[in-house]
């Protein structure tokens, strides 16, 4: 089975560095991994404000993350935070969406100031939504961030130095251990079910 990953890009801008980072990092993935670009401001505002998991779009989504061995999650940060719409996101999903996955948390900025927005903000609720290993993440300026005529993306060097490790240290922390497959879920009858009990004769 193909390794899947979904890269979730919370920016509400069309012309979003996040959403671009998020579609080079998928583009690198080695062969045979499948990879699902979320770009959050895609999906219905009315349907995501108010969490209809009806909608179609959500529904995709929804299951998608579900379906994915790892997630790398693009924000750009606003106000010292992760955006508001992986916000909504994030609040719609389960609360144990990421049991048994690889995250690595990505932000884009205008300053370094806030890199702390990844550790302080959106770390705890990776780990408490089951994270089975939230991997270092990065912050990268939106200055190392070049968009081109063409809609492409050129990272400069700085960046490059800590996304490629990072990218690295991601794909090393996926398992294809199905005893890991919900490490992080609280339920331990669906990690490990109980075996069937001894018939007595
Ligand atoms: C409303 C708003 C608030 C922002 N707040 C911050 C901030 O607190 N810290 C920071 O480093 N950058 C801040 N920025 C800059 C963005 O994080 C940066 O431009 C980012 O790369 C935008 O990502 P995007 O192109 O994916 O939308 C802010 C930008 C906007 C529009």
């Amino acid at each position: 089975m193909a390794r899947r990953y979904v890269a979730i890009s919370g920016s509400p801008s069309a012309t979003s560095r996040s959403a671009l980072l998020a579609d080079t990092l998928l583009d690198r993935l080695p062969d045979g991994c499948e990879g699902t670009h979320l770009r959050l401001s895609t999906l219905d505002p009315a349907a995501l404000i108010s969490a209809d998991w009806r909608d179609p779009g959500i529904a995709a989504a929804v299951e998608a993350v579900s379906q994915a061995h790892g997630v790398i999650l693009v924000t750009p940060v606003y106000k010292a935070a992760y955006s508001g719409v992986l916000k909504c996101f994030l609040d719609l999903l389960d609360q144990f969406a990421f049991a048994g996955k690889a995250v690595l948390p990505l932000a884009t900025g205008g300053s370094l100031a806030h890199a702390l927005a990844i550790d302080y903000g959106l770390r705890p609720v990776l780990q408490s939504m089951g994270a089975r290993h939230v991997v270092q993440g990065v912050m990268v300026l939106s200055d190392h961030l070049e968009t081109t005529p063409a809609g492409g993306l050129v990272i400069n060097e700085q960046a490059e130095r800590l996304l490629a490790p990072a990218m690295k240290h991601f794909l090393s922390a996926g398992s294809d251990d199905p005893a890991l497959s919900l490490m992080g879920h609280p339920d331990p009858a669906r990690l490990h079910p109980p075996a069937a009990p001894a018939l007595k004769v």
